[in-house]
């Protein structure tokens, strides 16, 4: 008796089970249809586009003041030798460089590099209008969140605006990860915050950093993302530092735990993660009606002469020429990111802005400040012979090949 009725339940449940599954099946697709109208009916009082397809349909962007031509991605183009209108102003006129990318004054011998502009193919981009963006940042924060790369486009940044601020009016101050510039006339703050990996890190400290096993906490945005809040402008980027060729630590829980649990997950993984965290944040703390979000893509670097049919035992000291090959991809830069990128996103609704620049600074061997820079101290006379060894192919040179990144984001803010 035991036996059989023991025996009837167990039916029972398996006979339930499918049924509770096509109730549950049932009951997602409902709110799944319920949840669609009410998407469209909220889209049509608070626009909420994705980045790509749907942005024509909503209300304008904050900020916007024109459209760009029809169809035209300023994204796809080649470069064009422009000595006329290039570079957009001298290395020796904007005190802010940092010496690791001044590439003149440690001794470049050409400037070839500064004489480059970006043509889209299906249209121009628009002349970047130093007062119009001056006058846009009035009352207003802007900042660039993330790592050296971002901080060299933030840099570049304040050198394209400084010229039209008066001495007095205009001052840099770092305070720990943050770096703010402030055009006082204009009560405006250009800003800079240190967050290689946006999420919380042991590679957090803004000036000793170089850790090369790097974890990063899961969950932990707001850990720096409290700092960015009321900003109306915000750039953010993070690639190079989650690429350390293996997979990637992630720590779960508090850098204080004594026991730290740590799970290793594919680069991948990590970044997306990462990418997750980001929208999280923006949607908690960034209004779609009043500010904008900006996402920068992977910056590229050129370790390799071999990857572009170059020299053997080459990088890209004594590079001079830009890739012909529009579809140059090298092997440094990964493919798979660029698909983390695109699917996170496009599962998002949240209008993020997406400035995918990773294939015009592909073609840009020539631009990285190679041996021309200083860091901590000066290469040495040793160091300087072995550029094999020593050049830097990951940052670049100002000014050059980043301002481009300021007249993409100049014409993805006021003609997205
Ligand atoms: C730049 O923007 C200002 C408005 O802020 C405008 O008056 C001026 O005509 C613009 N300059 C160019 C060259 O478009
Ligand atoms: C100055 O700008 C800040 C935002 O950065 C704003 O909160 C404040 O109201 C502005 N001050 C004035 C006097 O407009
Ligand atoms: C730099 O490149 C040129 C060719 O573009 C070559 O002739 C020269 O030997 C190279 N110099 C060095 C130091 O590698
Ligand atoms: C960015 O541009 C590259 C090359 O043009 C393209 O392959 C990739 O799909 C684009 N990424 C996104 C997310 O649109």
């Amino acid at each position: 008796m035991k036996l059989s009725s023991s025996t009837s339940i167990l039916i029972r449940k398996a006979r339930l089970s499918p049924y509770l599954f096509s109730l549950l099946a049932f009951t997602l697709f409902a709110i799944f249809l319920y949840s669609q109208d009410v998407g469209y009916l909220n889209l049509s009082i608070n626009p909420n586009p994705s980045p790509s397809t749907t942005e024509k349909q909503y209300k304008k962007l904050p900020f916007s003041i024109g459209e760009k031509e029809d169809g035209c991605d300023v994204f796809s183009g080649k470069w064009v030798w422009d000595p006329v209108n290039r570079p957009l102003y001298q290395e020796s006129e904007c005190p802010y460089i940092q010496p690791q990318l001044t590439c003149q004054e440690h001794g470049r011998p050409d400037r070839d590099y500064q004489f480059w502009r970006w043509q889209p193919h299906g249209c121009s981009l628009p002349r970047f209008n130093a007062s119009l963006m001056l006058e846009t940042l009035r009352n207003k924060r802007m900042m660039f969140v993330g790592d050296s790369l971002n901080r060299g486009q933030y840099v570049s940044m304040v050198c394209l605006l400084h010229s039209l601020i008066p001495d007095h009016a205009k001052s840099m101050k770092t305070f720990g990860s943050l770096t703010v510039f402030t055009a006082k006339d204009y009560n405006a703050t250009i800003e800079f915050y240190w967050a290689p990996f946006l999420l919380e890190s042991n590679s957090d400290d803004a000036v000793v950093h170089r850790i090369s096993d790097r974890v990063v906490r899961k969950g932990s945005i707001n850990k720096h993302g409290k700092h960015w809040k009321g900003v109306d402008i915000i750039v953010l980027n993070t690639y190079l530092w989650w690429m350390t060729g293996a997979d990637f630590k992630i720590l779960h829980g508090s850098f204080d735990d004594e026991v730290k649990e740590i799970v290793e997950v594919s680069m991948e993984d990590a970044y997306r993660m990462a990418m997750k965290s980001m929208l999280r944040w923006a949607r908690q703390y960034m209004d779609p009606t009043t500010t904008r979000v900006f996402f920068t893509s992977m910056s590229p670097s050129h370790e390799k002469s071999t990857n572009w049919e170059g020299m053997p035992n080459g990088n890209c000291y004594n590079q001079t020429e830009v890739i012909e090959d529009p579809n140059y991809w090298g092997p440094d830069c990964k493919k798979s990111i660029m698909e983390v990128i695109e699917d996170v996103f496009k599962k998002s609704k949240f209008p993020l802005t997406f400035l995918n620049i990773t294939q015009l600074l592909l073609y840009r061997k020539d631009a990285h400040t190679s041996i021309y820079k200083k860091q901590w101290t000066p290469l040495t006379p040793e160091q300087k012979v072995n550029p094999v060894t020593y050049a830097d192919c990951m940052h670049w040179c100002l000014p050059g090949l980043q301002d481009t990144w300021n007249e993409l984001l100049f014409a993805k803010l006021f003609y997205p």
